[in-house]
């Protein structure tokens, strides 16, 4: 595998920001582009803030953080358009809008600018790499790397190649994400969605649909999620907490639960949004925003994630 040592970031907003942060964290220099007017000034802001959260998550703190933050932003430059961002970039992690049109054009001038073998890596939350990689030079570097928001803290990336994608840069991905202490997952089919929005989104349906129906609250889905299967699915997800849903294991728990689970599955209906229904929803929501006080929830969110992480690095949990 080609050494990595520089990294550009090309889409600087929600997702770029913080994988900006992570790269930056492990020692990378890093070169960022994005089109939109003050996007330099939001990045170092935004990656500011994220560096505390990665100095607090260090085994080791040798300096201070205010030290240690200015240190590591010296390695990032902004640049004002796209061709000098990549032009010498060993690995890049593109996060522009979800729009394959959009995803397409970016594709296209970001191959004919960057070394023709660096691996490019998209963020892409539902688009396939096979549509992306169309119409593109030297296509079969261009793999998925899907993070979870916020990257620098998340470690799950989903990897996956297109058709014209070869093998040994999803490896090298692969290799690259788990050096740098990331938990990669190699999907093997492409879907739309991938796997982990697929997952999230089959809640987020039955969410929905369960407060259109008036069966229960906003408020009432959220604390049932987080004082009930959320706590479980921190620790295990759906497959060995179903092994320790029967003391004789998976099998067993799937003979008692099975049944009365596909009549559930049978009972769940197809949900379709509509403006009227995100009104409602919205509206649902921000009642239990309302209830919750001046909590910056943004920030209780970061917190508890870093302890979550602590704890889950601490217990070797899976
Ligand atoms: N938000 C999430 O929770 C999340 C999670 C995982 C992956 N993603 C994926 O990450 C990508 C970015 O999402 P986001 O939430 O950061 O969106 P965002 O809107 O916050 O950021 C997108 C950025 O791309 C910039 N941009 C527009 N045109 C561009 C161009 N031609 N070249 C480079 N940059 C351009 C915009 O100015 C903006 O700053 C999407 O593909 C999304 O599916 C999002």
């Amino acid at each position: 595998m080609k050494p990595i040592n520089k990294v550009a970031i090309i889409g600087t907003g929600v997702i770029g920001a913080s994988w900006a942060a992570f790269y930056l964290s492990k020692g990378f220099q890093v070169s960022a582009f994005d089109p939109a007017v003050d996007a330099e000034l939001n990045l170092k802001n935004r990656v500011q803030t994220y560096l505390l959260d990665l100095f607090e998550l260090a085994e080791e703190q040798t300096t201070s953080s205010d030290h240690y933050v200015s240190d590591t932003l010296k390695n990032l430059t902004f640049y004002q358009n796209l061709a000098d961002a990549v032009k010498d970039a060993d690995f890049i992690q593109e996060n522009g809008p979800e729009r394959i049109d959009l995803k397409k054009d970016l594709y296209a001038q970001l191959t004919q600018n960057c070394p023709k073998d660096s691996i490019i890596a998209s963020s892409s939350s539902g688009l396939k790499i096979s549509d992306i990689q169309h119409d593109c030079l030297y296509p079969e570097r261009i793999v998925l790397g899907h993070p979870f928001n916020p990257p620098h803290l998340l470690p799950l990336v989903e990897i996956i190649g297109g058709e014209k994608t070869q093998a040994n840069y999803i490896h090298d991905a692969f290799e690259f994400y788990t050096f740098l202490g990331k938990k990669p997952i190699l999907i093997q089919k492409e879907v739309k969605g991938h796997v982990a929005n697929r997952l999230q989104s089959a809640i987020w349906r039955e969410a929905f649909y369960l407060v259109s129906e008036g069966v229960c609250s906003a408020e009432d889905i959220d604390i049932a999620i987080t004082n009930g299967p959320g706590l479980r699915w921190a620790i295990f997800g759906p497959y060995l907490n179903m092994q320790l849903a029967n003391q004789h294991g998976f099998k067993a728990a799937m003979h008692h639960l099975g049944e009365p689970m596909s009549e559930w599955w049978a009972d769940m209906h197809p949900y379709t949004l509509s403006e009227e229904k995100i009104e409602m929803l919205n509206e649902e929501t921000q009642q239990f925003v309302k209830k919750l006080g001046d909590k910056n929830l943004q920030l209780l969110r970061d917190q508890a994630l870093l302890r979550s992480l602590k704890m889950r690095k601490e217990l070797d949990l899976p």
